[in-house]
């Protein structure tokens, strides 16, 4: 199986990439150098070329808060671009695997958000990828859309890297302990959306990915740090205090609830999502030594 991979050096495409070989996938990573998605030409060109039996689009344009000042660049990534690989897997009937995120929801319901659940993203990011689902969508009859929540790795930019970076230069540190969600491993991603391409059930359709289970950021965090002294990563950090969004403003607004309901995925595709600690474990464990 030939996987076309886009945006193969961000926290999900370096997984993708590096996952392919023991999942039986051939996997051809185009990074944002060797394919730009937001050039139409250089998207058909590619995938004729290539003739890979399915598209995994891993590139996104994922900075939240920057994406409130700059619609414009967000809109040409999560939408215009999506709408270019789903009109070449269209053209040449392969599936597209398309990521999506937890930010199209309001985070105003009780309870984990399911696929029917209704959208209304808060900020610029969140609509973005609300297009670009409604581009595939529209244009691919064989799709999935996997939305996901909180994604950590030991690569790129992500909550885990950014508390063990400030847990070393400072001793005291407060994060936000009211706004919910599931914290979920790029790994745990990448094999997913493995899963469902190798799959027979050919289900085509949107499905929810997060590991259990719901916590804060600042549990999150607390998890983080308890796991980096247990490791025995030096740390300066002594308080840990919790504090409100109202304390922390951001350009961009967050969901206070994003937490995604997987059952659909688990039921149709046969699989038990792990939890978050143990991927936790294991990407502190590949980032000790950094
Ligand atoms: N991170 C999260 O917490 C989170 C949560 C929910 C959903 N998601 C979704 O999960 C998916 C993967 O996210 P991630 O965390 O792996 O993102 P990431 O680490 O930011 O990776 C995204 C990659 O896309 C590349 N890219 C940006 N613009 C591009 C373009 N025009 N052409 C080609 N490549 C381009 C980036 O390259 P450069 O850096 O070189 O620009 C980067 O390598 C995305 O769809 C995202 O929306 C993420």
């Amino acid at each position: 199986m030939k996987v076309l991979m886009t945006g193969c050096h961000g926290q999900v495409g370096t997984e993708l990439m590096a996952l392919a070989p023991s999942c039986g996938v051939e996997a051809i990573g185009f990074d944002h150098n060797t394919l730009d998605i937001t050039d139409k030409d250089a998207v058909l060109a590619c995938v004729a070329q290539e003739k890979p039996s399915s598209i995994i689009n891993a590139a996104a344009y994922t900075a939240v808060d920057k994406a409130e000042s700059d619609k414009d660049a967000a809109f040409a990534v999560n939408a215009t671009a999506v709408g270019y690989l789903a009109e070449a897997c269209a053209q040449h009937d392969i599936p597209l695997l398309h990521i999506s995120t937890d930010y199209v929801f309001d985070g105003s319901k009780q309870g984990a958000y399911a696929e029917e659940d209704g959208v209304s993203p808060l900020g610029v990011y969140g609509e973005s990828k609300l297009a670009g689902e409604e581009v595939v969508r529209e244009l691919c009859e064989q799709y999935y859309i996997l939305r996901t929540s909180w994604v950590f790795s030991a690569h790129g930019n992500n909550f885990v890297k950014t508390m063990l970076r400030l847990g070393k230069e400072r001793d005291t540190l407060g994060v936000v302990s009211d706004q919910y969600g599931k914290p979920t491993s790029a790994r745990e991603i990448a094999h997913t959306l493995y899963k469902m391409l190798m799959s027979k059930q050919q289900a085509w359709g949107t499905y929810h990915i997060a590991q259990p289970e719901v916590c804060s950021w600042f549990a999150f965090a607390d998890s983080i740090f308890k796991e980096a002294k247990k490791q025995g990563i030096p740390l300066a950090l002594e308080t840990l205090h919790a504090i409100g969004t109202a304390d922390y403003p951001t350009p961009a607004q967050r969901p206070q609830n994003s937490a995604l309901d997987c059952t659909k995925l688990e039921e149709i595709f046969n699989l038990t999502i792990k939890s978050w600690q143990d991927s936790l474990v294991k990407v502190i464990e590949e980032l000790k030594d950094v």
